[in-house]
């Protein structure tokens, strides 16, 4: 066989596996389904009755302990825990960005109460409507309050103060408390103690490791 004779050959070979695919409407048919259910899935709309469920919902909630994408893992303070909320901290950071979203939002869910100058004097409370007097984040007592301490406010609420929890996330709650702090460290409070925490094992071991430590012989 020479070259030529080779090249149509194999040309003839392809055009014809290449038909062979492409035979019309009848090929393109399945066939018999022999297993429908697998074929075609039984799924039940979101608000039709299920009986798959005891309460027959098909939209379920969320299994309890998810974490929404994107969202941080829960921070497991326990309201009433007092001495857990001294010592609570993160390990978040924040850019000067973060800081004036902290400012942002303090002013949004604060500073009706507290002021927007952080002194206790919020237009609600100078206004006569709210009776209890809001923390004045200028005055001694407050100016070294720890961050733990200040988050536990804002997760549980103190007093006449609610939560803001459910309006706040994890992130959120700690770049107004960098805000705060910030603001009291130039004001003769505290310096800003976020960002290096005392007492979390886990961190601090991750830390450890991070520098070179062998933790190995170490107690967790
Ligand atoms: C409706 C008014 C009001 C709003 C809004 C409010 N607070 Fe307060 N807050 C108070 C009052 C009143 C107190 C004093 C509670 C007490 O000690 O009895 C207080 C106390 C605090 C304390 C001190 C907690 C302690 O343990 O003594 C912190 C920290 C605090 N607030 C932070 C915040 C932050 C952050 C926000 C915004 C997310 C906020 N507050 C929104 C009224 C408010």
């Amino acid at each position: 066989m020479n070259k030529t004779k080779g090249i149509v050959i194999a040309f003839l070979a392809v055009g014809l596996g290449l038909s062979a695919c492409n035979t019309g409407a009848m090929r393109r048919n399945p066939g018999k389904t022999y297993a429908p259910d697998m074929t075609y899935s039984q799924a039940y709309d979101a608000y039709t009755h299920n009986p798959n469920f005891a309460d027959g919902e098909t939209s379920r909630l969320p299994v309890s302990g998810t974490v929404a994408m994107g969202h941080e893992l829960p921070d497991h303070l326990v309201e009433g825990d007092t001495s857990a909320y001294k010592t609570f901290n993160t390990s978040m950071t924040f850019n000067e960005a973060e800081l004036a979203e902290g400012a942002r939002l303090f002013n949004i869910y604060c500073g009706i109460c507290h002021g927007t100058k952080l002194d206790g004097q919020g237009p609600l409370f100078v206004s006569g409507k709210f009776a209890a007097m809001p923390a004045n984040f200028k005055d001694g007592k407050y100016l070294h309050m720890p961050v733990g301490t200040m988050y536990a406010a804002i997760k549980f609420g103190k007093n006449a103060m609610g939560s803001y929890a459910s309006q706040l996330d994890i992130k959120q709650r700690w770049m107004v408390i960098a805000y705060i702090k910030k603001f009291q460290a130039e004001n003769g409070g505290d310096a800003f103690t976020m960002g290096t925490p005392a007492t979390d094992a886990a961190t601090a071991h991750t830390a450890a490791v991070a520098e070179g430590a062998d933790t190995t012989q170490q107690k967790h």
